[in-house]
């Protein structure tokens, strides 16, 4: 049993064990709500808020950034992450292949604040981008935000194929020292079986799993590919901590439509990942209750065990 405080907690609370190699293993508390398709944008926030407390400073890249139902929302990531407070986060890279996404992106840009909430002005800059993010992603790469030691946060939210592996190579290894780039991976569940038979486009196939095994796609169950991804981003990108989260249907649970696959280096990250899928339909703790509850997480929970998610299964 690892010495680690944040393991020494009260043995009835049920948790879930983040498999490792070294360097230790993490525990998370087990959730008790299923975070459903209309508030994953709430838990991104969330975790990023989490996340910016801690780094104090941050880049936000947003590989497929328009929103998902195509009109102003308050079910999207870039949005509330931009409006989130405390606003620590100085760049922002947002990148969309439609054009009317992208004109959604730049008016979202146009109506930020240029205070925040205590009336200090903000210093960041928001870059909008045009098109293919696998294209686009070198540009990002290359803006000169990205120095070894800014922590970087990643959200790759495609449709079902549009994110390829080269892509996510890329963001993986441009980090030569340190903390490499934290990726947000949306991994299809439910519909992915359907998805890949409907597939005409191989070489499309072959770019978005960018594995020798793609032929094989068909045939694996879903668990084995949701376990054969989160096995390459450790051990082909060389993550050490990758855990998916699953996304429900509804608010019931039931059918995991997909999985956000959380991939970084940062032994705190999965602690305040797990903290944020449990909170994320709970109102927002004031920014001043934030340090305390940080604390409290990475010391052990504090609360009771949850039940278990009820009716859920994977698909
Ligand atoms: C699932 S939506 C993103 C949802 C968004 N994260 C939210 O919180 O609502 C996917 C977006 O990716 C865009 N897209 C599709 N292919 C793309 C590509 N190759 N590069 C960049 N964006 C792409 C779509 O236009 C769409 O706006």
């Amino acid at each position: 049993m690892s010495k680690d405080s944040r393991l020494d907690i009260d043995p009835q609370q049920r948790l879930i064990e983040i498999p490792e190699q070294p360097p230790k293993p993490l525990r998370v508390i087990a959730p008790k709500n299923p975070v459903w398709t209309e508030n994953k944008a709430q838990f991104i926030m969330r975790y990023l808020r989490y996340f910016v407390y801690i780094t104090k400073h941050g880049t936000y890249i947003d590989g497929f950034a328009g929103p998902q139902a195509e009109r102003e929302t308050d079910s999207w990531a870039a949005k509330l992450v931009l409006e989130s407070e405390p606003k620590r986060i100085r760049h922002f890279h947002l990148c969309d292949a439609n054009p009317a996404q992208v004109t959604r992106l730049e008016a979202l840009k146009s109506s930020q604040a240029l205070t925040d909430s205590s009336g200090k002005p903000i210093h960041r800059d928001i870059t909008i981008y045009s098109g293919d993010f696998n294209k686009r992603v070198d540009e990002i790469l290359e803006s000169g935000t990205i120095s070894e030691k800014e922590a970087t946060f990643c959200l790759l939210d495609q449709r079902t194929f549009e994110c390829e592996w080269a892509t996510v190579e890329k963001l993986a290894r441009y980090k030569k020292s340190g903390m490499k780039i934290e990726l947000f991976y949306f991994l299809a569940n439910s519909w992915l079986n359907r998805a890949l038979s409907a597939q005409k486009d191989m070489d499309r196939l072959a770019r978005w799993w960018g594995h020798d095994d793609w032929p094989k796609l068909r045939d694996m169950s879903r668990d084995t590919r949701r376990d054969a991804m989160i096995e390459r981003l450790k051990s082909d990108l060389g993550y050490k901590y990758v855990m998916p989260w699953q996304i429900f249907k509804r608010k019931t649970g039931g059918i995991v439509m997909y999985y956000m696959i959380h991939a970084t280096d940062h032994p705190e990250a999965p602690v305040q990942m797990s903290r944020a899928y449990r909170n994320t339909v709970l109102p927002l703790e004031p920014v001043e209750q934030l340090e305390l509850g940080l604390e409290a997480e990475s010391k052990g929970p504090q609360t009771q065990p949850p039940p278990p998610l009820s009716g859920q299964r994977s698909a």
